[in-house]
């Protein structure tokens, strides 16, 4: 059982809390993610806007400027208070961060020659600096810029330099005031960490821990829910298992009601596991409703994937609606069906397991892009989030924390570190297309390829893309030539056409391709989840289940024979799905996932996608 605590991470006044490394939000994908990997250091973090005043921040140990999507030049861009540089305290800027520190303190930024997204090696200038004191003098970083610091300001030095980009990190070491270019905070930068603790230890900062986050937490549910009771929609991945199990925890059963919608789009006897895995936690308060009907009819003829994400959120709330109604729990939001007098215990707010990546993406910061809409932001939840009916325990962590704290919580090992699902399930992994989508304006690839002829979503500098996959061809269709993996980077960099590049593992050469129109049914569905399957029990059978963190495999409307289509294998590593890189499969078992791919009646080609994120997203949705 959670109990209350007093640890808190974002204050309420507007002054920070004493002793916090504050993270000026500019936008950036990775702005929560610094938070993170500051309070992994034990350090108390928190986040604020970019324009906060100085003087909200004085009593800050230290302040880190984050990323953003745009140029410190365009206007509207995000402006920091000058003023933060007078308060004394250290002060680190990453990415946009490291740019603005140059444009505020008089050196200059421009347009760099070539944008880089991804990885990038590091040439440390200045070694005895504080950040870099004690680490190897190359190593590689991961990098997500078209603009570069051209001039330091004066009192700065160069720190380190990449091939491309000359003031990769810079520093005034007297002042304690620092910027780089490269994402510190991704685990795909080496020593990145250790960099990040450099800056820490320099401010000093106040103790943070997860067990007194927990605390925290629960504290806020039941200040939150105060007499009201919590429905809840419960998806069977990990984060809405998590958030229903602590809302379960904190509330009781009697004050939260669960309701799993199958919604067609789920995997393999999938909802058969979540009922088993809840029951053997005690957790019955759970309803399963079967809706596929619905959402296949509604999803009929919908070909635009934000469209798509949409349609899905929409039907999730129209079906809980209804079926929270015949439950006899009046809408959720007003007080309960048929009682005579209106109390607050009669009231039902709707919980969501929305961890902090779904808010982000959808455009959730003052200055984020938006990448995709996810399921529990759509439309409907926004106006029910302004009207303080939703509860999302859950909203400022990342996944790495869900886990941990799931496992506070007691939840089983096995159940925690599940693949993540995406809410939307197997919808945003089946790719739909009216007509055939080519690209207008390649460039040169000078290797057998295949350009596909649909689109998906990709992240690049902090922005969305929708762009074509580029398939590259080699003479042994279960071994990825080494070489292709660093074109996974330089491809995409170069050729604005293309967003993520794939090896094909189950032909030598480009095939004439045949494209069908699709949209998401029932037959598709059921495809994929047979593919699904096949992939999921390979992993397990090659004990890399645990290694690789997510696996989407999806289905694109295009094949070699009349109606047939093709599948894309997704593995990815990562920590917490802000970044991630594309998984190396052992050759015998991407031979032996493709040829039982092959054998599905309706597959004739299989992919590899090499991309990490940026410049790709994980799900191609
Ligand atoms: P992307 O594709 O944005 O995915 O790199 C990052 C992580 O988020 C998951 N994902 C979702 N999860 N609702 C969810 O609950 C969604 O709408 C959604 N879209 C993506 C994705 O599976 C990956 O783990």
């Amino acid at each position: 059982m959670i109990s209350s605590g007093s640890a808190c991470y974002t204050a309420p006044m507007n002054s920070v809390r004493a002793g916090s490394i504050v993270i000026l939000d500019s936008g950036g994908q990775y702005a929560h993610l610094i938070g993170n990997r500051v309070r992994r250091l034990g350090a108390f973090s928190e986040i604020r806007i970019a324009e906060t005043k100085a003087e909200d921040l004085r009593g800050a140990a230290g302040i880190i400027l984050s990323g953003g999507p745009q140029s410190v030049y365009e206007e509207g861009s995000p402006q920091p208070d000058p003023a933060i540089f007078e308060l004394g305290i250290p002060v680190l800027g990453i990415c946009y961060g490291h740019q603005w520190v140059a444009h505020a303190l008089g050196g200059a930024v421009k347009p760099g020659k070539i944008k880089e997204y991804g990885h990038a090696d590091l040439n440390i200038v200045t070694p005895e600096s504080v950040l870099f004191r004690g680490l190897p003098l190359r190593f590689g970083v991961w990098m997500s810029h078209g603009d570069e610091v051209a001039d330091l300001p004066p009192g700065f030095s160069t720190l380190a330099s990449s091939d491309t980009c000359t003031i990769a990190a810079m520093g005034d070491e007297e002042r304690r005031i620092f910027g780089v270019q490269f994402h510190l905070e991704v685990t795909h930068t080496q020593h990145g960490m250790e960099i990040l603790k450099r800056f820490v230890d320099l401010c000093e900062p106040a103790p943070w821990s997860m067990e007194g986050f927990a605390k925290r937490i629960g504290q806020e549910i039941a200040q939150t829910v105060g007499d009201r009771r919590v429905f809840m929609l419960v998806s069977g991945g990990v984060d809405s298992s998590v958030a229903f199990t602590l809302l379960n925890d904190v509330l009781g059963v009697d004050r939260v009601q669960g309701l799993l919608v199958d919604t067609g789009l789920m995997r393999k006897n999938e909802v058969r596991n979540i009922r088993q895995a809840f029951d053997r936690l005690g957790i019955t308060n759970l309803q399963i409703a079967d809706a596929s009907e619905e959402f296949f009819r509604n999803l009929k003829g919908i070909y635009d994937p934000e469209e798509k994400r949409r349609i899905i959120g929409q039907t999730f709330l129209d079906v809980q609606k209804r079926v929270s109604e015949e439950m006899g729990l009046g809408m959720v939001g007003s007080p309960s069906a048929g009682s005579g007098q209106t109390s607050q215990s009669d009231v039902w707010m709707l919980g969501q397991g929305t961890i902090y990546p779904d808010t982000i993406e959808t455009k959730g910061t003052k200055h984020a892009d938006h990448i995709k809409t996810h399921h529990n932001r759509v439309a409907a939840i926004q106006a029910m989030i302004e009207k303080g009916l939703v509860i999302e325990p859950l909203k400022d962590l990342y996944k790495d924390e869900v886990r941990a704290l799931g496992e506070e919580l007691g939840l089983p090992s096995d159940f925690v570190w599940r693949h993540p699902f995406p809410g939307p399930g197997l919808g945003v992994r089946i790719l739909c297309a009216q007509e055939l989508s080519l690209p207008k304006e390649i460039g040169t690839v000078d290797l057998p390829h295949l350009v596909l002829p649909v689109r998906s979503v990709g992240v690049q500098g902090d922005g969305r893309t929708y762009r074509h996959a580029v398939a590259l061809f080699g003479e042994h269709p279960s071994e990825v030539p080494h070489a292709y993996r660093a074109m996974a980077t330089t491809i995409p960099n170069a050729i604005p056409a293309f967003n993520r590049v794939l090896f094909c593992s189950s032909h030598t050469a480009p095939p004439p391709l045949i494209f069908t129109p699709g949209y998401l049914t029932r037959e598709r569905a059921d495809l994929l989840r047979e593919a699904d399957a096949v992939v999921d029990e390979e992993l397990r059978r090659a004990d890399l289940y645990s290694v690789i963190w997510q696996f989407p495999v999806v289905l694109l409307p295009f094949g070699t024979k009349e109606g047939g289509e093709s599948i894309v294998l997704r593995p990815v590593e990562s920590q917490e799905a802000m970044t991630a890189s594309a998984a190396p499969l052992p050759p015998a078992l991407l031979r032996r996932i493709t040829d039982r791919l092959l054998a599905l009646p309706g597959i004739d080609m299989v992919f590899l996608d090499l991309t990490s994120k940026p410049p790709a997203t994980i799900e191609w949705e």
